[in-house]
């Protein structure tokens, strides 16, 4: 089993290069089967997560050629098959969009439930909801999703609750239908404006990605034939800019687009640390305990629920109490308990959670439950005193690319083992 031994106790410096969004590279390679021919996607983040999705499209008939380890040619002329492999789409979240790009591009669809972190129920009504009212049959059964559609007509859906996965996946199934869809209460995360914008480089016809309405005007065909490169990733961006403040360091973030990152910038300075932009690069820094803050978790352009493990972290430690309110998800606050062992002082009830925040933490063997609290659990390592040991660096793997060197490389002294 692999772990990552940390020894905890100084604070980052140097810069680090944000790599592709994981959740734009997800969906944008589902999209891809929307094309009939080829096409270049550059900048993907070299993560398990694409290297599966990767696995499923060539599966599924797309000829994929890997450049680099961050580029791949992808021609999908001969992508005929609809069922996606049961065994490798549970293994992830983003499988899901492989029936809004299979609906759309076959008429049918056949995948198996998705996976991905455990955050709770995660359903996808609102998927279903789209697909059934673009015309499609939908069928949830023996943990496999089968969608069916003689044509997909546009029409206006307005869905339920902001949803990135629902918003995408209906973009998808409705590129190639038949008249205009209209999303309502879209969501408006940056990975959705990237998926848009790759499907409109390719030939598709999708305004007002980025805001709570979305009108696709269907088009006959995407001819492909062109070069796309994914949007910095956010969350990445943010998970660094909050190890630079916990570890009391002083970094530079290059690639990145700081818009992305308003929220968090604001509450970095609230809770006395330092921001300074300059183009696609960021300065952050903090040479003092960071002070308490509340926080609640939102769609975007609100908090990122991506990132509010990291961010706990950092409250972790800070002088006074804190209270943060994850509004999305029910269960993502597993990562505490693992903080507790390592001497925070944390009470998590349901969407709630209070952190007396105490002087420092200790390094103690701890287990990533998820993504974003293996990220997490990385900064509590680096901030801790003494020698953390990280254990189900899957997780980890699945969404950040060499962390664990990009940490080293600010001065971390962080090691992954074999034992
Ligand atoms: C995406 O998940 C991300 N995953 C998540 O990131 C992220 O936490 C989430 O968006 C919110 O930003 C990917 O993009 C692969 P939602 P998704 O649909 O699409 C409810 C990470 O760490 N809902 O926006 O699954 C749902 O239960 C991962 O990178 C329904 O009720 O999230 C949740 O409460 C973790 N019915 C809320 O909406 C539906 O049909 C938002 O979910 C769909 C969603």
């Amino acid at each position: 089993m692999e772990k990552l031994v940390i020894k905890g106790g100084t604070p980052l410096k140097g810069e680090v290069t944000i790599s592709g969004a994981k959740n734009a590279a997800v969906a944008i390679l589902p999209a891809a089967l929307l094309i009939n021919g080829k096409c270049t996607i550059e900048n993907l983040p070299n993560i398990s997560d694409v290297k599966l999705s990767c696995e499923i499209l060539s599966k599924l008939g797309a000829k994929i050629e890997w450049i680099d380890n961050n580029t791949i040619t992808i021609d999908t002329t001969n992508v005929c098959e609809h069922q996606a492999p049961i065994g490798l789409t549970s293994k992830f979240r983003a499988s899901y969009y492989l029936i809004g790009s299979l609906l759309g591009r076959c008429k049918k669809a056949e995948v198996g439930s998705p996976g991905g972190c455990n955050l709770g129920s995660r359903p996808i009504d609102q998927h279903i909801k789209g697909f059934e009212a673009l015309g499609a049959t939908v069928k949830v059964s023996n943990g496999k999703i089968k969608a069916s559609a003689d044509k997909l007509v546009g029409t206006s859906i307005y869905l339920d609750m902001v949803s990135v996965g629902a918003t995408i996946n209906v973009m998808l199934a409705s590129v190639l239908a038949e008249g205009t869809t209209i999303i309502d209460n879209a969501a408006k995360e940056p990975h959705i404006v990237d998926v848009a914008n790759f499907l409109n480089t390719m030939g598709a016809d999708i305004r007002g990605a980025g805001t709570d309405v979305i009108k696709v005007n269907g088009v006959k065909e995407l001819k492909g034939g062109a070069t796309y490169s994914v949007v910095p990733d956010q969350i990445e961006a943010g998970t660094f800019m909050l190890a630079a403040v916990a570890s009391k360091g002083d970094i530079l973030i290059k690639n990145c687009i700081t818009k992305h990152l308003e929220c968090l910038t604001a509450k970095i300075i609230e809770i006395g640390g330092n921001v300074e932009e300059d183009g696609d690069t960021l300065h952050v820094w903090c040479n003092k305990r960071p002070q308490k803050a509340n926080i609640k978790t939102l769609p975007y352009p609100g908090f990122p629920t991506d990132l509010q493990p990291q961010m706990g972290v950092a409250l972790s430690i800070a002088n006074g109490t804190s209270i943060i309110n994850e509004s999305i998800w029910e269960s993502r606050f597993q990562y505490t308990n693992e903080l507790n062992k390592m001497g925070a002082k944390i009470t998590a009830q349901g969407k709630t959670a209070i952190f007396e925040g105490v002087e420092k933490l200790y390094g103690a063997p701890v287990y990533a439950t998820d993504l974003r609290a293996g990220a997490a659990l990385i900064i509590a390592g680096i901030i801790a005193e003494g020698t953390t040991e990280l254990y189900n660096l899957s997780h980890i793997d699945r969404g950040y690319e060499n962390i664990e060197d990009k940490f080293r490389n600010l001065g971390a002294d962080i090691t992954r083992v074999n034992e």
